[in-house]
């Protein structure tokens, strides 16, 4: 069982774009992956509607409440090697329905302080999953995302979000190539594998990895 969640209170933080690109670089290294769209704005199904890379093979929506996330969740685990589930910001039912069936709970933050604030509720959430479960799942995780980089906010961000209490993944930089790649219905790694996007995504899938 490889199941990995990604949420936020937030929207525009890069949550979909984490999910589809690490589906993304765990297809490339030959892993079987499924996509769990549970945002009812489906953005990750526009995604992969857009062209006919890999997430236009293993992106489904699914619908939310009555615990029917869950239960695809599992079926799927055992279908395929790593399950991503991209879930919505504001509808926290929907992301702890999420925390309950994850092995790894991701937390994309960017570098603004309004970011950061948002970070306590979801946080939260995950403990709380944590403690319904009576286990140490999901492994909760901090992912910096969209973060410029040079900038002392970006640079500021990790001691930040370590002051939190939780590890914190390799960034995912602002960069062109990440947005980019959306118009041709791509993952960073198909769409421009020789960038320092790819890169990014590539330490990060190696993290998140790690964990499982
Ligand atoms: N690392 C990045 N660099 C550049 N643009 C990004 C990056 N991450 C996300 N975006 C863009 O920001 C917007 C919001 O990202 P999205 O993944 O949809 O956020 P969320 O799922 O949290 O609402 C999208 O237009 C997306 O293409
Ligand atoms: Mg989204």
């Amino acid at each position: 069982m490889a199941i990995i969640a990604v949420a936020g209170r937030k929207g525009g933080i890069g949550k979909s774009t984490i999910a589809g690109n690490l589906a993304g670089e765990f297809a490339e290294t030959g892993r079987s992956v499924v996509v769990l769209d549970a945002d009812p704005q489906h953005s990750l199904a526009a995604w992969a509607g857009q062209g006919e890379g890999v997430l236009s093979r293993c992106v489904e929506k699914v619908a939310v409440g009555s615990g029917a996330l869950r239960a695809r969740a599992r079926k799927a685990a055992k279908e395929a090697d790593v399950v991503v589930i991209d879930t919505p910001p504001g509808m926290m039912d929907v992301a702890y329905e999420a925390a309950l069936t994850a092995d790894v709970l991701l937390l994309p933050c960017g570098a603004s302080p309004m970011d950061l604030f948002a970070m306590k509720d979801v946080l939260s959430l995950g403990l709380k999953a944590r403690a319904e479960r009576r286990s140490k799942k999901p492994r909760i995780r901090f992912a910096p995302s969209r973060v410029m980089l040079s900038t002392n906010l970006g640079k500021g961000l990790v001691s930040s979000l370590e002051g939190m209490g939780k590890k914190v993944l390799p960034a995912i930089g602002q960069r062109v190539v990440v947005a980019e790649a959306v118009v041709s219905g791509l993952t960073v790694v198909e769409y421009a594998p020789g960038s320092a996007a790819r890169e990014e995504f590539r330490a990060l899938a190696k993290a998140v990895w790690k964990l499982l």
